[in-house]
């Protein structure tokens, strides 16, 4: 039999159009087994609160856009189950450490902003090749391991409302900017590291990081953050030593090798 309970909502409002400062509002709702935050802020809209304003897209953990500070915590509300909560009071606010543009929704503005200035892209010196490919550069699955668990980053920002740093120095670049600035140096494809030092060798760069680890722990798609950082720093300070980063740039492959490689895959002929 599926289990119902009526948990009571404390949502903090905000307009800043109407107000100078948020309140709370309290809502009662009937809340049934695997019923999740934002299900739960869509009922309350559809049948309570029609002006309440909240962001979520794809209900599933991967656009990114439900973070949201539930009983305290930064987490994704799509993922995020009610009666899993345990409370019989749930408190739904915005997260911290961002502007709020109105009742749940951040202004993820600052997160972007710090994304784009460490050059979230393959920074590689062969121009010819990467304007009029020839074939692919080679990456082995060892190579493509050092860095694959940071590609599984949605950018929801989750990490920086967790961040003690980020609340103390907004100008810090944040868990997510830098554990990417170590995503793309250690990519075998990529010589950027150069070019974006400006960014990540600065003051409010890694070593501003007081090892917390809440990004990591706070992160939904189970990203270690706060590992990033780390190595992030050892590349720099073997970057400033000048033995440089221990890594081979990927040759290309010829497209032919290419084809004969994926033509190994191909799926047998029908036979109807
Ligand atoms: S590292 Fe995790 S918490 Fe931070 S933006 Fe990426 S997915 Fe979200
Ligand atoms: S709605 Fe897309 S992550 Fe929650």
């Amino acid at each position: 039999m599926t289990n119902t309970k009526q948990i009571t909502f404390r949502v903090r409002r905000f307009d800043p159009d109407k107000e100078s400062a948020p309140h709370w509002d309290e809502y009662k709702i009937h809340v049934h087994d695997g019923m999740t935050v934002l299900e739960a802020l869509h009922e309350l809209k559809a049948k309570q609160e029609p002006t309440l304003s909240y962001r979520s897209s794809c209900r599933m953990g991967v656009c990114g856009s439900c973070g949201m500070f539930i009983n305290d915590l930064p987490q994704l509300a799509c993922q995020t189950q009610v009666l899993h909560l345990g409370t019989d009071v749930v408190t739904v606010a915005p997260l911290p450490n961002y502007p709020n543009v109105k009742d749940l929704v951040p202004n993820l503005e600052p997160l972007i902003q710090k994304h784009a200035a460490i050059k979230p892209f393959i920074i590689h010196t062969n121009s010819t090749e990467v304007d009029n490919p020839t074939g692919e550069f080679i990456q082995s699955a060892e190579e493509r391991e050092a860095f694959s668990q940071f590609t599984y980053c949605i950018k929801c920002g989750i990490c920086l409302a967790a961040c003690p740093t980020v609340a103390t120095d907004p100008l810090f670049l944040g868990p997510q900017a830098l554990a990417q600035a170590y995503r793309y140096t250690a990519d075998n494809r990529d010589c950027g590291l150069q070019e974006r030092l400006s960014a990540i060798d600065a003051f409010h760069g890694p070593y501003q990081c007081h090892m917390a680890g809440a990004c990591s722990q706070a992160c939904p798609k189970g990203v270690d953050p706060a590992f990033g950082i780390q190595l992030l720093k050892r590349t720099l300070v073997l970057n400033n030593i000048g033995i440089g980063r221990n890594k081979k740039t990927a040759e290309v492959r010829p497209l032919a090798d290419v084809v004969k490689e994926i033509e190994k895959f191909a799926p047998p002929p029908r036979t109807v």
